[in-house]
């Protein structure tokens, strides 16, 4: 029994009375009680592989602000980790991998993530809806999450985060069996690691392409979005998991989203180079029922109250005035950054952004 599940009933394009809202990252260095709980671990794999300290840092947003999901606290890059790539946060230089596909024969000796290694990951799930139990009832719904098959290969073939992903696109270009090899591996461990994490207690799935829109247009089709359609229909094709909301974002994708409502997934995360209204209606033409999620600025958030305050409601107006068949235009929508929580961002304004949603979404809805 969940005592608030208005999140799962907009990603299932549900009525609602109003908007649901969380934020990519919402744990993470901008709290305090992050930082102290970071400081006890050690560095930040020393939280992912604890499942108490993960399970701390997971409600402690929640436990500060009135958000509508909890999202696993961990990252895209244990999957390449569990293959033996040696991955670790240098501080301040974000990640490295010690052993990157930069061989050909590194490629061919990469097998599919054993889901042993990961088993610190689906013990922090089923910790963490333990932490969420609150008389008797689930407080809210957890969300697991993987990166995209293409994000994860370009961070095993660069070995660290890039500018430009110069020596992925070279892969891509001139060793396009080394690229899909790469990504067949990726869409099977994939896959498996989001199955488990359903098994252990995951109420939504999302995957993180952080890096698909860097691709030409028909390449983001072929080697970003085909594999993560791959995931989904085999996620959607078993009874046990065929309810569960998937969730898809790749930044930069608002130019592909008829391409992305062929997907199977349930919803579809927008960053802030798209308008709402224009990515509803998009969709509504497609004639499925595909959920949104998203997507201000993230550095909104460093703005005065006031401005954060007025640019919300300003973007649920704009969605709220789509024209669309059947329900309010509200209904199906995920209120979310457009990508991650920035670390500078001070804590008391993401109060003012929570509220001017509820406040908004309220209001439109004729609530
Ligand atoms: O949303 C949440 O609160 C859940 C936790 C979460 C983290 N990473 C924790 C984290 C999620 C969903 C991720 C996803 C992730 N990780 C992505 C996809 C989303 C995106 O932001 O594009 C990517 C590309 C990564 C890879 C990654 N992990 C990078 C590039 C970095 C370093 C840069 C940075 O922002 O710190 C990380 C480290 C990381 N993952 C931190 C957190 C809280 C900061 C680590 C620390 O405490 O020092």
């Amino acid at each position: 029994m969940i005592e608030n599940d208005i999140f799962l009933k907009a990603c299932r394009y549900e009525e609602t009375d109003r908007t649901p809202v969380w934020l990519m990252r919402q744990a993470g260095r901008y709290l305090p009680e992050y930082q102290a709980t970071r400081a006890k671990a050690g560095n930040f794999m020393g939280l992912a592989k604890s499942p108490s300290y993960a399970a701390e840092v997971t409600l402690q947003p929640l436990d500060r602000y009135d958000l509508d999901a909890a999202i696993l606290f961990s990252d895209i890059l244990t999957i390449p980790d569990a293959m033996g790539l040696g991955l670790s946060f240098v501080n301040g230089e974000g990640p490295q991998f010690a052993n990157p596909l930069n061989t050909e024969q590194a490629v061919l000796d990469l097998q599919v993530a054993d889901m042993g290694q990961l088993d610190y990951v689906f013990n922090a799930v089923k910790e963490i809806r333990k932490s969420l139990m609150q008389n008797g009832k689930q407080r809210v719904p957890l969300i697991g999450f993987s990166g995209s098959p293409w994000t994860l290969a370009c961070y095993m073939i660069e070995g660290s985060g890039s500018k430009d992903f110069l020596n992925t696109k070279k892969m891509l270009y001139n060793r396009p069996d080394l690229m899909n090899r790469i990504l067949d591996i990726n869409v099977e461990s994939v896959a498996q690691y989001l199955e488990l994490q359903i098994d252990a207690g995951a109420q939504a799935a999302m995957i993180f392409d952080t890096w698909g829109g860097m691709l030409s247009s028909g390449d983001y089709q072929k080697f970003s979005l085909d594999p993560m359609n791959k995931i989904i229909k085999r996620i959607k094709s078993n009874k046990k998991y065929e309810s569960v909301p998937v969730i898809i974002f790749t930044k930069g994708g608002g130019g592909w989203l008829p391409a992305m409502a062929n997907s199977g997934a349930d919803v579809i995360g927008l960053d802030w180079t798209i308008e709402l209204k224009l990515a509803r209606q998009t969709l509504d033409q497609t004639g499925k029922k595909i959920a949104i999620q998203g997507n201000v600025d993230p550095l909104l958030l460093l703005a005065n109250p006031k401005e954060i305050e007025r640019r919300v409601t300003e973007s649920i107006s704009n969605l709220a005035d789509a024209k669309v068949n059947g329900s309010h235009p509200l209904n199906g929508h995920v209120f979310n950054l457009g990508h991650g929580i920035n670390q500078l961002t001070p804590p008391e304004h993401v109060h003012s952004l929570i509220a001017a949603v509820k406040e908004a979404s309220t209001r439109l809805r004729g609530k």
